[in-house]
């Protein structure tokens, strides 16, 4: 995506239109877009990143990608994360390219990422058998980053007051849907496609043996000294002073870091600063209901 494109856009309130496809929230832009979404063609070589949004999407990628750059920094500061690894139903209006274009012009093998929920997700996907890694984050710390996020990002819609936005999150009334189908949807996936399924938290308490678990997956050998200078430039105090991974070259009318950078807290357990007792046991107590069949657990803290 051209960044001086970027800093012509006036973002006006059509950007912010959102509407349902099958039954979750997108902006207008994807939905008007989404023949071309669904039926996009994937390649058995690509390697997509998905993930619910703020689940450490970008944490991941960077990871992948000095994984793919055997550790070359310089290689990985070629281009900015969104042009990276296209984000493939994220659609912006022309003359700006949209994560399809972006998929279509790059040269395999590709790594791409995706906010879907698994029965959105284009079947080609499927077909082809396409490598996939999925990050999950509990959902009270995916809540607080995704509020602070939302204010920030001009493109996503306001999140309104904290107590409205909890009301949204549990509803699944905020862009791509419910927190709670997400995670269950893609698990449930795990067991008949070639899925690795990771954590932020097990991520933030061992990166070094969740990478291994990522090098595995993607049937790679790296050295120890790659994979210390993988695990040192992927941390969060080195990505938050990464203009390549940080989104700060993005002008300020689309994502405003005085207002939250998007290098936020990059922790287990912020939740805890924001949710009052009452807030939580509430949250608790629906999470429980929507989470009661399923076999998967997180953590809130490490
Ligand atoms: P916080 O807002 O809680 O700080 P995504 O990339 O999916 O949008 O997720 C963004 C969240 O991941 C933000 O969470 C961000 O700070 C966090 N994050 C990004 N890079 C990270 C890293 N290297 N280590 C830990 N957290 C990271």
């Amino acid at each position: 995506m051209s960044l001086e494109k970027m800093r012509d856009l006036h973002l006006d309130g059509k950007y912010l239109e959102t509407t349902e496809v099958n039954g979750i929230l997108m902006t207008k832009l994807i939905s008007d877009n989404w023949d071309k979404i669904w039926n996009f063609q994937a390649k058995p070589d690509d390697l997509l990143i998905a993930s619910y949004a703020k689940a450490g999407t970008t944490w991941t990628q960077e990871i992948v990608d000095m994984i793919q750059n055997n550790g070359d920094l310089l290689m990985c500061q070629r281009a900015n994360t969104f042009d990276r690894h296209p984000f493939i139903e994220w659609t912006l209006p022309p003359p700006l390219n949209s994560g399809l274009d972006l998929a279509n012009e790059m040269p395999s093998p590709r790594t791409l990422k995706t906010h879907l929920p698994a029965q959105l997700l284009p079947p080609s996907f499927w077909k082809e058998n396409c490598k996939i890694i999925y990050v999950a984050r509990n959902a009270k710390d995916c809540l607080v980053s995704y509020y602070h996020f939302s204010r920030m990002n001009k493109m996503v819609p306001d999140p309104g007051t904290w107590e409205e936005y909890i009301e949204a999150f549990k509803a699944g009334k905020v862009l791509w849907g419910s927190w709670y189908d997400h995670v269950k949807g893609w698990w449930a996936k795990k067991d008949q496609h070639r899925i690795l399924y990771l954590f932020y938290e097990d991520m933030k308490e061992d990166p070094k043996r969740e990478i291994q678990k990522i090098l595995k997956f993607l049937e790679k050998d790296i050295t120890e000294e790659v994979l210390n200078k993988i695990i040192y430039h992927t941390s969060f105090d080195v990505m938050k002073h990464n203009p390549m991974a940080n989104y700060t070259t993005l002008p300020t009318s689309i994502m405003d870091h005085s207002i939250s950078p998007f290098m936020r807290k990059g922790m287990p357990g912020d939740w805890k600063n924001h949710f009052t007792v009452a807030q939580s046991e509430e949250f608790d107590k629906d999470y429980q209901k929507k989470m009661a069949e399923s076999t998967l657990t997180f953590r809130t803290e490490i």
